[in-house]
């Protein structure tokens, strides 16, 4: 947990950490219930007054934002108030925040831009972003797709559609999804969605009431964390290994949590890049099904491996019952489509269609078809042989560079498939303050804490899909340079650019 105060404009400094407090929590980065750092230690970290912290927290504490107990500490208040954490009138005259619902969405961009101090955004290495890159993007064979679509098909396409999608693009992913992931299905069980983030949502708002639990893995996706988190939901997390999530401690978190819902990355995981080992996954399918709790399956990525296929989803060892599929274009073509799948039980997708219909009333039927004729055409294949190529070529660039660059004590996850690894840092650094460090010498990547439901600090993710190969060493230099910085306490390098750029998500 860092706090950054602004010295550069005039006033009280206790003012400043108020305003800092309280925008971190209006971004989701503090929560109800958690516990701030000790004023000491906060006094310490800032280089201020003891008594500045104090102050700060006092007054806040008479604002109902903080709670203290005696030898406990200080928190966030459970009980918070929206009226506390409100900014002052805004210049229309309107208090449109006494009207917003529930607590501001916080996304991985605000964090960041909350985070990172300024850069110019050239010359800055971002391995920030779990996201492909757009110069691999096969755009002229796309645009050949959307044409011949439109002149086979004419003003239908630009019309709503069904609400489980464009038929020929169904009847596509009911061929892919059997023959080339290996999961067999009835025409009944599948769905189009506008994204497999547009699915998550779907699925939360059929299954989840405030206040119940969802188990995720520890790490998680932070997108469908704090999707979760937005329905009311608590996230309970549950540890993972080297072989993925540890399937003999859900049990005991099975029957201690009774969650609503687990939800799970199986193949490359985000943000570890990991593979549940194979009998875990009959484990985790055979204990969801015992307690009979929905587990839903997001395989996001499944198609980005290097070397070798991975195993069948779980939904195809579970024969159908009890898991929620989730598919994707975005990582292993592009993301722009907005475009995802789900297969699930009928009565599971007639609930999810209906939600989706009062939302969005149908997806794009253009890009279902265009997509379907791209595929069709061999070119979904054609491109997922060059990007599973081209991403292998960079993860084994970044791995041997944090072999030669990183000091000791710094470990990494080495993915098999996907856009991503996560590193680990020795005891006692915190990722946050290295990206603040890192960022301003040309590297940013994105802070462990965002991916855990609890701590994170000493991890970071490096995605690694959007860096060009010959960036690859340059960045992990200049990282390894601010680790090095962090475990021997020395002073940042000055910052040498100012403005700012953001990072993809
Ligand atoms: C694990 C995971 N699931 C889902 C998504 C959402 O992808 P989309 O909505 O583009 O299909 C992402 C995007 O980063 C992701 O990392």
């Amino acid at each position: 947990m860092t706090f950054q105060l602004d010295r550069s404009t005039p006033g009280p400094l206790f003012e400043k950490l108020k305003g800092e407090i309280v925008r971190q929590i209006r971004l989701g980065m503090l929560r109800p219930g958690d516990r701030l750092p000790p004023t000491r230690k906060l006094a310490e970290d800032l280089g201020v007054n003891r008594g500045t912290v104090s102050t700060a927290y006092e007054e806040l504490h008479t604002d109902g934002v903080l709670t203290s107990h005696v030898g406990r500490g200080t928190f966030v208040a459970e009980d918070l108030s929206m009226a506390a954490i409100l900014p002052a009138d805004n210049a229309s005259g309107f208090r449109w925040a006494d009207h917003f619902a529930g607590f501001e969405p916080s996304t991985p961009h605000a964090i960041l831009r909350a985070a990172v101090p300024a850069f110019d955004g050239e010359d800055v290495v971002s391995f920030a972003g779990n996201v492909p890159d757009p110069a691999l993007f096969p755009t002229d064979a796309f645009r050949k797709a959307l044409d011949a679509v439109l002149r086979e098909e004419g003003n239908a396409l630009l019309s709503y559609g069904p609400p489980q999608g464009h038929p020929a693009f169904l009847a596509f992913l009911h061929e892919y999804l059997a023959n080339d992931r290996g999961l067999p299905l009835r025409e009944e069980e599948l769905m189009v969605v506008n994204g497999s983030q547009h699915a998550i949502d779907l699925i939360a708002r059929a299954l989840l009431r405030p206040g119940d639990t969802v188990l995720v893995e520890e790490p998680t996706y932070y997108g469908a964390a704090e999707l979760f988190r937005g329905y009311g939901a608590r996230l309970v997390g549950v540890p993972m290994d080297a072989e993925g999530l540890r399937v003999e401690a859900l049990e005991a978190v099975l029957t201690r949590e009774r969650p609503k819902l687990v939800y799970v990355m199986p193949t490359f995981q985000n943000p570890t890049g990991g593979m549940l080992a194979p009998q875990r996954r009959r484990d985790l399918v055979r204990l969801t099904r015992r307690y009979q709790v929905p587990l839903v399956e997001d395989d996001f990525d499944g198609e980005l491996y290097f070397d070798a296929p991975p195993p069948p989803p779980l939904r195809a060892d579970a024969h159908g019952q009890g898991v929620i599929y989730i598919g994707t274009p975005s990582k292993m073509l592009f993301p722009g489509l907005r475009v995802g799948w789900v297969v699930a039980e009928e009565p599971v997708i007639e609930r999810l269609s209906r939600i989706k219909q009062m939302t969005d009333l149908s997806g794009s039927q253009l890009l279902q078809a265009a997509l379907a004729h791209f595929a069709r055409g061999g070119g979904w294949r054609k491109h997922l042989r060059k990007v599973r190529s081209a991403y292998g070529e960079r993860v084994e660039r970044l791995l041997a560079a944090l072999t030669r660059h990183m000091p000791p004590g710094v470990s990494w996850t080495r993915p098999r498939g996907g856009l991503s690894l996560m590193v680990t840092l020795p005891e006692g650094l915190d990722s946050d303050e290295i990206l603040r460090d890192a960022a301003g010498t040309g590297v940013i990547f994105t802070p462990g804490r965002l991916f855990f439901v609890e701590g994170g600090d000493r991890h970071l993710r490096l995605s690694f899909g959007n860096v060009a190969t010959a960036d690859v060493e340059e960045g992990v230099k200049r990282l390894a340079r601010a680790v090095k910085r962090a475990r021997s306490g020395s002073k940042r390098e000055r910052r040498r650019t100012r403005g700012m750029a953001l990072p993809p998500v």
